[in-house]
C-alpha cells in the first residue's frame, strides 16, 4: 500500500497540520510504503517566492523530519527537486476541463473574497494530480479541505485512462474522522490564513499566550461547565486518550475550575507532547547539511519512480517520437 502526501512550506506549521496531515503519515510509516514531499511549487501559488521560500523550504523539512518521517522507512523529498512533475503537470492539463477548475474551492474561495487569481492558483489542482498521480500511490491522507483536490486528481486520470489505457493508478483520499478540522483558537478551522493557529514549535511562553487567547463560553468559575463543544476541550482531547481524557471531561462535570485553569492545562500537555519532536528539531537545526543530503538522497528515490512512469507516458502520448 502505498500512501502519498505534500505539504507546502508555507510558514510555521500548526496543530491542525500536524493532526490533519503529518502525524497519519507518520503513523502509515509503520504498515505503508510512504511518500511525503515539500510542495515548494504550490507555494509559489500563494505568493511565497524569493529567499524567503528557499528558507521556509528547509524550515518546513527540518520540521517534517523533527515530527517524525523516518528517511529510512519514507521517500522524503523536496518537489522541485524531481521535474518530471512539471512535464506530467503540462500532460495533465491537456485532460483537464476549464469547468473542473472554475469548480474548484481553492480558486473559487480566493476569487469570491475578490483576491485576484493568478493562473498558477487556477491551475493548481492540475499541479497536485501531477504530484499524486506520478507516483501511483493508493491513498492521499488530507484534512478535508484538500478532498476536492484529490477527486479532480482522479477525474484528470480517469480521463488520460479512457484516451491511452490503465497508466494512472487512481488515487482515494482518506480523512480521519476524529482530527477532520482541527478548530483554531477563535473555533474556525485553524488555518495559517485566518490567524487562528496555535504552532508546534515556539516558545513555551508565548504558546500559552496563543492558548490563553482561545475563544470560551462565559461560565462562572463554581458552575460545571460543557466540554462537547469547548474549544478548549476540542484541543485538548486531540493529546489526551483513555483516563486522562476521562479525568478532563470530569473536571468540566465538577465546576470549581475555569477555562484559564483548562488553557493552562492544555499548554503544559502539549508542551509534554512534542518535547522529542523539540528534540529532534535541534539536532536538525544545528545539522542543515544532514537535511539536505536527506532530501537529496529522497529525490533520487522519488525519481527512481518518477523517471519510467514519465517515459510511459512520453511513450503514450506520441511525445516520444
Ligand atoms: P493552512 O490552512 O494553515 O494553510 P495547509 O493548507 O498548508 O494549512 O494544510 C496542510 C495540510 O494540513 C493539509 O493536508 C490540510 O488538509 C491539513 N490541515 C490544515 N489545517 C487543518 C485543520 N485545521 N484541521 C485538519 N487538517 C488541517
Ligand atoms: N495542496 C496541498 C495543501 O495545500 C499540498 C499538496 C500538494 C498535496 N500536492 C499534494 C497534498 C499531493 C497531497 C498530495 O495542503
Amino acid at each position: 500500500m502505498r500512501v502519498l502526501t505534500g505539504i507546502q512550506p508555507s510558514g510555521d506549521l500548526h496543530i491542525g497540520n500536524y493532526f490533519g496531515s503529518i502525524k497519519q503519515m507518520v503513523d502509515a510509516q509503520k504498515t505503508s510504503d510512504t511518500f511525503a514531499f515539500i510542495a515548494n511549487y504550490h507555494a509559489m501559488s500563494s505568493g511565497n517566492g524569493g529567499e524567503a521560500l528557499a528558507k521556509l523550504t528547509m524550515a518546513t523539512a527540518t520540521d517534517f523530519l523533527s515530527l517524525g518521517i523516518d528517511p529510512e522507512k519514507s521517500t522524503f523529498w523536496v518537489q522541485s527537486d524531481v521535474k518530471e512533475v512539471l512535464e506530467l503537470y503540462w500532460v495533465l492539463s491537456a485532460f483537464t476541463p476549464m469547468g473542473l477548475l472554475e469548480r474548484a474551492h481553492s480558486y473559487k474561495d480566493k476569487t469570491a473574497k475578490g483576491i485576484s487569481a493568478n493562473h498558477s492558483l487556477f491551475s493548481y489542482p492540475v499541479l497536485m494530480a501531477a504530484d499524486i498521480l506520478l507516483y501511483s500511490p493508493d491513498i492521499i491522507p488530507v484534512g478535508k479541505d484538500q478532498i476536492q483536490h484529490v477527486e479532480i486528481a482522479r477525474d484528470i486520470a480517469i480521463k488520460f485512462n479512457n484516451e491511452y489505457g490503465e497508466i494512472f493508478k487512481l488515487p482515494e483520499f482518506k480523512v480521519e474522522e476524529s482530527v477532520a478540522t482541527v478548530p483554531g483558537i477563535d473555533g474556525q478551522k485553524m488555518s495559517k490564513s485566518y490567524k487562528n493557529t496555535v504552532n508546534i514549535f515556539g516558545e513555551e511562553k508565548k504558546q500559552l499566550k496563543t492558548i490563553k487567547k482561545i475563544v470560551t463560553e462565559q461560565v462562572a468559575l463554581e458552575e460545571p461547565k460543557e466540554y462537547e463543544n469547548c474549544n478548549v476541550y476540542n484541543m485538548a482531547k486531540l493529546f489526551l486518550e483513555g483516563e486522562n481524557l476521562v479525568s478532563l471531561q470530569n473536571r468540566y462535570r465538577a465546576g470549581g475550575e475555569g477555562h484559564g485553569h483548562f488553557k493552562v492545562y492544555l499548554a503544559e500537555v502539549m508542551w509534554e507532547y512534542f518535547r522529542e519532536y523539540r528534540e529532534k528539531r535541534e539536532y536538525y537545526i544545528s545539522h542543515q547539511d544532514e537535511v539536505r543530503d536527506i532530501l537529496n538522497a529522497g529525490a533520487k528515490k522519488a525519481k527512481d519512480i518518477a523517471s519510467p512512469m514519465i517515459e510511459k507516458i512520453r511513450m503514450a502520448t506520441g511525445i516520444r517520437y
